[in-house]
């Protein structure tokens, strides 16, 4: 039996989305184009859920659930973090009611405990994945879909990950706050970065947009970084150990002092990166490690 057979087959009443925003929207999309059958569709503003649930075929939509009989066997929550366990709270226990599952990444499954007090049928389900539209559905080919919560659930809802093309991963509370942490580094904090770049070219009289001038650098630089390890692919004035160029941009750097603080953290951690490759001339360290130091 395909994941999808089987996932069916334990889920017969279906599926209902409750926030059809930019992952709900992709979710109820996807699904539907892999088979399953979305029952019900929820959302504060009705215009949105109407739309995607023509696409859907759902005749049941609306801003909140008005009976149980109308929801499916499992109910996806995809409302912004701090939503989650309000809404919970007004739903309160549905007699003989679905499986309650959030998508947040930072949130566990125990916000849900209002719907469920001894924790069976609820868990989280996070894809690692940023969903920056409505209706991206195709954002979760070969994506990582984290599950935390009842097994009882998270198993059977490993097979629907499967069938919409995910790759399931079960973790517990901790390991799922690390994974968000980590995807911080990767993803949120390469916007601040961009950021800095514009300030310094702006800063400079420089009229050029940053991810013009750099995108084809930073392109290889990616495609680097998600074949190598971080250490492998290090280029750069620290590798080399030139303490001179170094100084030069903390020259410049004094008079965009917004961004002095950053380059000198992210200049020792590379620093303390480099150190760990064999093979490398370690003369210059000491030198670099004070001016990252800013002694
Ligand atoms: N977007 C991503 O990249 C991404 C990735 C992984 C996980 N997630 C998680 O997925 C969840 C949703 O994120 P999102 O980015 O899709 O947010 P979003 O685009 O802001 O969508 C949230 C939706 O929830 C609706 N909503 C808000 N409060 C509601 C309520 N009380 N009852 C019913 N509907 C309500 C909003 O309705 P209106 O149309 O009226 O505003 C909106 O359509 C979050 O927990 C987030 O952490 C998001």
């Amino acid at each position: 039996m395909t994941p999808f057979e089987s996932s069916r087959q334990q889920f017969p009443r279906g599926f209902t989305i409750i926030g059809t925003g930019r992952l709900g929207s992709s979710l109820a999309l996807r699904m539907h184009n892999k088979g399953y059958q979305i029952r019900s569709l929820y959302n504060r503003s009705l215009e949105s859920c109407e739309r995607i649930a023509s696409v859907t075929e759902t005749e049941i939509f609306g801003t909140f659930p008005a009976r149980p009989a109308d929801l499916g066997d499992v109910v996806f929550l995809c409302l912004p973090d701090d939503q989650i366990g309000p809404f919970a709270k007004k739903m309160g226990v549905v007699k003989e009611g679905p499986a309650w599952v959030h998508t947040s990444g930072a949130t566990p499954a125990d916000v849900l405990l209002p719907l469920s007090p001894d924790g069976s049928g609820i868990a989280s389900m996070h894809p690692v994945q940023t969903f920056t539209i409505r209706n991206r559905e195709s954002a979760f080919n070969q994506c990582f879909v984290t599950l935390q919560g009842d097994p009882g659930l998270c198993v059977p809802l490993e097979k629907v990950i499967q069938a919409i093309g995910g790759r399931p991963l079960m973790v517990d509370s901790r390991q799922k706050t690390a994974i968000h942490l980590a995807a911080v580094y990767v993803c949120n904090y390469m916007a601040p970065l961009f950021a800095a770049s514009q300030d310094l070219l702006d800063d400079n009289g420089l009229e050029v947009r940053a991810r013009d001038l750099f995108g084809p650098m930073v392109r290889q630089a990616m495609d680097g970084l998600l074949s190598h390890s971080p250490a492998e692919v290090l280029t750069g004035p620290v590798l080399r150990g030139d303490t001179g160029t170094i100084d030069r941009h903390l020259q410049v750097l004094a008079d965009s002092p917004k961004w002095e603080h950053l380059y000198r953290v992210l200049g020792k951690a590379t620093l303390e990166l480099a150190q760990s490759l064999e093979n490398r001339n370690h003369a210059a360290d000491d030198e670099m490690m004070k001016r990252f130091s800013g002694t």
